[in-house]
């Protein structure tokens, strides 16, 4: 099938680039000059494992294209998807400009009938205010149809989750775009569940906060596990085996970032509040949130009592492990907390040390080019992100570099009995503290 992708963002390129695999073929359009010139050249501006192979190989089979103009995307296409950002206003509601304009400028070239699909993540009744401004902006009358597809793929496992997704959701008013719809998920045999517009729209908004909800759960039971001396992982595990709750989303540890997060509770909250039903619940969950990340620091300044001029080693800068993404980065937010107490924070992380340089997000901090040479002298080590990596670093080796052997382990990945063996001072999250022997 023909498909366009507008927007060639995290979301629009690795859905255009997964439709190109199974066999369609993907226009993605961009309105940034600079991005699709990048892309035909062959350079991915993300860091997303199994992409760029993805990419290259169906750029050569002919299958995905790059363009700047929406009109080419859409005299060539059946099919239009929208997958551009709805970023956060200060209010936490949902600026819908950019859908808007990219609306106003489908209608502007639509010739023929085409289904029109959202995949941003869109208040309730976004697809309603699509297609009327499509009708008003198309001069010549042509017959078309609104259809709601959200995307619910993780960065750094993103094409996997694409690839074989638990569910594809296809919100549609009518029977014509949903049999063309059909036909572009056919290829990947995942279950499809059709549902009404408005449905599809919420689907996306309730799994987001549900998920961030799970995450808040476990965060304020770590903190009930400190105080009585249980051990959430252990707690994570004897809920998580039944199948009810399910053992994922129930990782304790600084909280919730990235880019969807943090951004659909704020938009969920601003949606419920302005149809007059409040989501108090989740006021809660972003509470939790926040606080674990105080927490955090409480117990830093309550084991090295001031924090000025302390040198503090922080691993891991990106919002969760396999990505470069640093936005609303719990990570990032942490070493910003450090360096405003005045302490000298070396850091390194796998892929997000040259963004946060680039972006100047932590001014004062300073870049390691390893995890060893981040620890070097150090006070004390932070983990922040658990990268894989961090897991295969020689921990003898980290004792010795650093000054004094503490470790504040934000994610949980090390294994206290293994650090307070190897002569470390140890603090997780929600686990009792380990001290060295000796
Ligand atoms: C999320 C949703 O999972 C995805 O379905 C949606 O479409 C986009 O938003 P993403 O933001 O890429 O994906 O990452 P995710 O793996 O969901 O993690 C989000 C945040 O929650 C990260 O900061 C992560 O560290 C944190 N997290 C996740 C926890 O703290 N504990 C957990 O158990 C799981």
């Amino acid at each position: 099938m023909k498909i366009a992708i507008i927007g060639s963002g995290y979301v629009g390129l690795v859905t255009g680039a997964c439709f190109a695999e199974v066999g369609h073929e993907v226009i993605c359009v961009d309105n940034d000059e600079r991005k699709i010139k990048a892309l035909r050249n062959g350079k991915i501006p993300i860091y997303e494992p199994g992409l760029e192979q993805l990419v290259l190989r169906n750029v050569s089979a002919h299958r995905l294209q790059f363009t700047g103009s929406i009109e080419q995307g859409v005299d060539n296409s059946e099919v239009i998807f929208i997958a551009v950002p709805t970023p956060p206003q200060t209010d936490g509601s949902v600026d819908l400009t950019y859908i808007e304009r990219v609306a106003r400028e489908i209608a502007s070239v639509l010739k023929e009938y085409r289904v029109i699909v959202d995949k941003s993540t869109v208040p309730v009744k976004t697809g309603e205010k699509v297609a009327d401004t499509i009708r008003r902006y198309n001069k010549v009358n042509v017959d078309f149809d609104v259809v709601s597809n959200p995307e619910f793929l993780r960065e750094g496992c993103a094409v996997p989750d694409l690839m074989q997704p638990d569910r594809i959701v296809i919100g549609s008013n009518s029977e014509r775009a949903l049999a063309i719809m059909k036909k572009v998920y056919e290829p990947f045999m995942a279950p499809i569940m059709v549902t009404d517009i408005n449905s599809a729209e919420l689907i996306k908004h309730a799994a987001n906060s549900f998920l961030a909800l799970k995450i808040s759960y476990i965060n304020a039971l770590s903190a009930i596990c400190e105080a009585s001396g249980a051990d959430i992982e252990k707690v994570a595990d004897g809920i998580g085996a039944d199948k009810r709750i399910g053992r994922s989303f129930l990782n304790a540890g600084l909280g919730y970032g990235g880019s969807c997060f943090p951004k659909d509770i704020a938009a969920f909250i601003a949606i419920s509040e302005q149809i007059g039903e409040p989501f108090h619940l989740l006021r809660e969950v972003q509470r939790i949130n926040e606080h674990q990340r105080e927490r955090f620091l409480k117990r830093l300044r309550d084991t090295l009592w001031v924090l000025k001029e302390k040198r503090i080693a922080v691993w891991g800068l990106t919002f969760k492990p396999d990505t470069d993404d640093v936005r609303n980065s719990v990570a990032i937010d942490l070493v910003n907390d450090l360096i405003r107490e005045g302490a000298h924070v070396t850091a390194y992380d796998p892929k997000g040390n040259q963004r946060v340089q680039e972006l100047d997000l932590c001014p004062g901090i300073h870049l390691a080019n390893s995890a060893l040479e981040a620890v070097q002298g150090a006070e004390s080590l932070i983990l922040a992100t658990e990268w894989p990596d961090f897991g295969d670093v020689d921990l003898t080796e980290v004792r010795s570099r650093m000054h004094t052997p503490i470790v504040f382990d934000g994610r949980n990945l090390f294994d206290p009995a293994t650090m307070r063996d190897l002569g470390f001072q140890y603090y997780g999250i929600g686990r009792p503290l380990t001290k060295a022997i000796g």
